[in-house]
């Protein structure tokens, strides 16, 4: 367990102070939480799979360019990171049809949306976390129109690195969530990048590897989270 004081515990996460005050670290749990909560369970190992999923999508993408709070992988369930300020805003980046997108218009699971498409999601518990447009969140003092762009630009961009990164590992990255905060006046991506927050499609079976057979009980939750380790970081 980590030595400073916890200043956060979310749903799959908590925050420590470190000895930087510009600086945080991130420890990993291995519960698990969907439908806003209402459905609860532990993934076995899921806190060492979503730690070091991220850390490699974090490396990544710094390598394209693309600021992120990362500064290094401490252990297996621990990341240093840099202490931002998060927009409280989930930006989704989607290249298929699943999920809510499905559901709220009526389409089939599968179908290729090119160019990807991007969802605001207001990051409040007791609304739900609405899907929102730019002039709520404007409404909500929650984002300027500069920062609904560059979310929405940095979106794309990374969009434009994982798709062929998981596609080299015979995964279709069907969706997937971002977060991010402002360090020094700077928007970067915080948060994390996981099965938790992906849908990952085998390529070949269209099977799920992801957070998805935990919401939907199709078993074999662990197996697809060791898998997805397996395919990412060999
Ligand atoms: O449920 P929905 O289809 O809107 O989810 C889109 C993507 O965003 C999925 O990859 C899901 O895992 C992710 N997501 C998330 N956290 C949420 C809501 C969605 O990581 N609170």
């Amino acid at each position: 367990e980590p030595t400073g004081t916890m200043i956060y515990e979310g749903k799959a996460k908590k925050i420590f102070t470190t000895e930087r005050p510009d600086q945080v670290l991130q420890y990993f749990k291995d519960d698990a939480t969907a439908f806003n909560a209402q459905k609860r369970g532990t993934i076995v190992e899921k806190g060492v799979v979503n730690n070091k999923v991220s850390e490699r999508v974090f490396r990544l993408l710094e390598q394209h360019g693309i600021a992120t709070h990362f500064i290094e992988r401490v252990s297996d369930r621990e990341m240093l990171t840099k202490k931002v300020t998060i927009v409280p805003v989930e930006v989704v980046v989607r290249n298929v049809v699943a999920g809510s997108l499905a559901k709220r218009l009526g389409l089939k699971e599968g179908a290729t949306i090119e160019p990807a498409i991007i969802e605001f999601y207001y990051k409040d518990d007791a609304l739900g976390d609405p899907l929102v447009n730019d002039d709520h969140l404007r409404l909500l003092n929650v984002a300027t129109p500069a920062v609904l762009r560059e979310m929405r630009e940095l979106g794309h961009k990374i969009n434009g690195v994982l798709l062929p990164f998981f596609k080299e590992r015979r995964m279709l990255l069907v969706d997937f969530k971002l977060e991010f905060g402002v360090f020094h006046n700077r928007l970067i991506l915080a948060d994390e990048v996981s099965p938790d927050t992906c849908r990952f499609w085998d390529q070949t079976t269209k099977e799920s590897m992801d957070k998805d057979r935990f919401r939907k009980d199709l078993g074999k939750i662990e197996e697809a989270y060791q898998e997805v380790l397996k395919r990412v970081c060999g």
